[in-house]
């Protein structure tokens, strides 16, 4: 079992992100639980992961929410508030998500504003979300097509990274999510990128994955935990990918789309190298879209700012570069 504490000084937030094997049955010993809880999972979790967790609490009410990106909208937050409503919860009591960053971006998105903020805690069980969403705190809803428009920055409470989940996730979600630990890998640590590379077995090698990729968020989001800076940087391969998860209606995974967004910003030798992993996983490298409504949606994205936004390039691996392009400047890329 590893244990990474991640700090934000200013506002004085300290949690514990738990990794390791049947952690799920631990569950009390990790989070306070002697209080009402709101249990919420998607529709796609294994009963017996929600059982393992609602049997250690005191008192809990369980929502089960329809799965995939295109429920984490209005409608969905509304049952949260309303389920929180109609039980009686206050903001002592606590939710917990199970399931993957949809869930968790709504829950915690939630939880941050019901009676101003309760305390949440997460349980990602998707790859994706376990090496990246389910720390440092961004919240969200999607709304008007536009991808996590409405959402606060709040800390969790804490996070549980119970990695034998990963044995009921299809292959496809496992491999997209390996294109989180790529992104952070390709951005800030070389010898880690070169690991994933040459790894035989990932599978056998999860654990260690996630935990280094998180020791590297962490490191990010002590430093800039709203996204003034270096933050950024978390979003390479999201500008266009983002953009495309959407035109493509969801039917392509994040991951798969952050993986063909990360191959408009870099160089060709980066970019040769940058596919013979997604390739290595089975990954797509290209594919089609409509380029105009692809554009018509970065120019919403909540990171652009005035008339550039920040775009991030990897031209070396382990390095990135910030660069502020116009959406001139990236159409031409498209
Ligand atoms: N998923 C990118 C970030 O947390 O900033």
């Amino acid at each position: 079992m590893g244990r990474i504490t991640l700090k934000i000084e200013e506002e004085k937030k300290v949690y514990d992100i738990t990794i390791g094997h049947n952690l799920l049955c631990d569950v009390n010993k990790l989070f306070d639980l002697d209080r009402k809880v709101l249990i919420i999972a998607d529709d796609n979790i294994p009963s017996d992961y929600i059982a393992s967790v609602k049997t250690k609490c005191k008192s809990s009410t369980t929502l089960t929410l329809p799965h995939g990106e295109e429920n984490k909208n209005f409608e969905n937050y509304q049952k949260i508030i309303k389920t929180l409503i109609d039980n009686s919860f206050t903001r002592k009591d606590a939710v917990i998500a199970i399931g993957g960053g949809m869930i968790g971006d709504m829950s915690a998105f939630a939880a941050s504003t019901y009676m101003r903020g309760m305390d949440f805690y997460n349980i990602p069980t998707t790859l994706l979300s376990q090496v990246d969403s389910s720390i440092g705190g961004k919240t969200a809803i999607d709304f008007m097509n536009v991808k996590n428009i409405i959402g606060t920055f709040s800390q969790p409470k804490g996070v549980l990274i119970d990695v034998d989940t990963l044995k009921t996730l299809p292959k496809r979600e496992f491999n997209s999510g390996l294109v989180e630990a790529v992104k952070i890998a390709s951005t800030f640590d070389k010898s880690f990128f070169d690991f994933i590379k040459s790894c035989d077995d990932i599978v056998e090698n999860i654990e260690k994955i996630i935990t280094r990729s998180l020791e590297l968020k962490k490191m990010v989001v002590e430093n800039d935990e709203k996204e003034k800076g270096l933050r950024k940087v978390l979003n390479f391969g999201h500008t266009i990918g983002h953009a495309i998860e959407e035109v493509k209606g969801y039917k392509l995974l994040h991951g798969e789309c952050v993986g063909i967004g990360m191959l408009y910003f870099t160089n060709e030798n980066v970019k040769s190298i940058l596919k013979d992993i997604l390739e290595k996983f089975n990954l797509p490298t290209t594919c089609n879209y409509d380029k105009e409504k692809v554009i018509e949606l970065i120019k919403h994205d909540k990171k652009s700012a005035g008339s550039t936004i920040a775009t991030i390039h990897v031209n070396e691996i382990g390095n990135y570069e910030i660069v502020n392009m116009t959406i001139d400047e990236i159409s031409k890329l498209l």
